[in-house]
């Protein structure tokens, strides 16, 4: 695992968050977690292939490494080593392989169209330039492979989305994740134009699939 990484000045702020965080984060995410994402998890990894390279945008404690498909080689990767030490120790506890790397969501160290599959779930609320991090994992997508995201999002209810805009400094500050993020905008922003979505949670949890077209569809 690198232990050095170039970061600007927000995203040496978000990573300082997370190494905080990270002690305490799969008690406070225990309720959330049982309640909406847990299920929604696992649907979303029956969707990453069997087999090939897989790439796990922001790992965390390591919550999806259950979920990750026992013929593929996975990568994941995580701007900050406290989640990554904790991402490790699951998955030495659960024996599955992974190689876990500290790295930039939006500066990834890996070449063009290596991956099968990428996969991140409540990641782009908290990375500082969300476009350019989609941008990224778009990048490192092979034709044909799936960019799969399990992300909430700002309402789309305009009232709520406003108590969300108010209440967004707060929660940035208080957990690092952004509540007012409009991913499905900055998927497109980022050059993911078709993509099919599933709603839950009153709209506010997105399960995200995008196929990356064939090298003669690219446009
Ligand atoms: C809300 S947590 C989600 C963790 C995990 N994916 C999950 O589903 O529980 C967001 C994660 O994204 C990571 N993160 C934030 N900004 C990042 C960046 N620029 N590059 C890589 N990881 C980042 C944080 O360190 C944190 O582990």
């Amino acid at each position: 695992m690198a232990s050095t990484i170039h970061t600007t000045p927000e995203t040496e702020t978000a990573r300082k968050r997370y190494n905080r965080a990270a002690r305490f984060y799969d008690v406070e995410q225990a309720v959330g977690e049982r309640l909406v994402f847990r299920r929604r998890r696992r649907r979303l990894w029956t969707k990453a292939p069997a087999a090939g390279r897989v790439l796990e945008v922001g790992v965390g404690t390591g919550v999806n490494v259950g979920y990750y498909p026992a013929g593929a080689k996975v990568a994941a990767i995580d701007i900050s080593d406290e989640m990554l030490a904790r991402a490790g120790r699951r998955a030495e506890q659960l024996h599955v392989a992974v190689d876990l790397e500290l790295m930039d969501a939006q500066h990834l160290e890996f070449p063009d169209a290596m991956f099968d599959a990428v996969v991140a779930t409540c990641v782009f609320c908290s990375v500082p330039d969300p476009v350019a991090g989609l941008r990224e994992a778009w990048r490192v997508l092979k034709p044909g492979g799936a960019l799969l995201l399990m992300e909430h999002v700002r309402s789309e209810n305009p009232v709520l989305g406003m108590v969300m805009d108010l209440l967004n400094p707060l929660m940035v500050r208080m957990s690092g994740a952004n509540i007012n993020r409009r991913t499905l905008e900055n998927l497109r922003r980022a050059g993911v134009q078709d993509f099919d979505v599933s709603s839950h949670v009153f709209g506010i949890v997105k399960l995200i699939e995008a196929r990356k077209p064939a090298a003669t569809e690219v446009r």
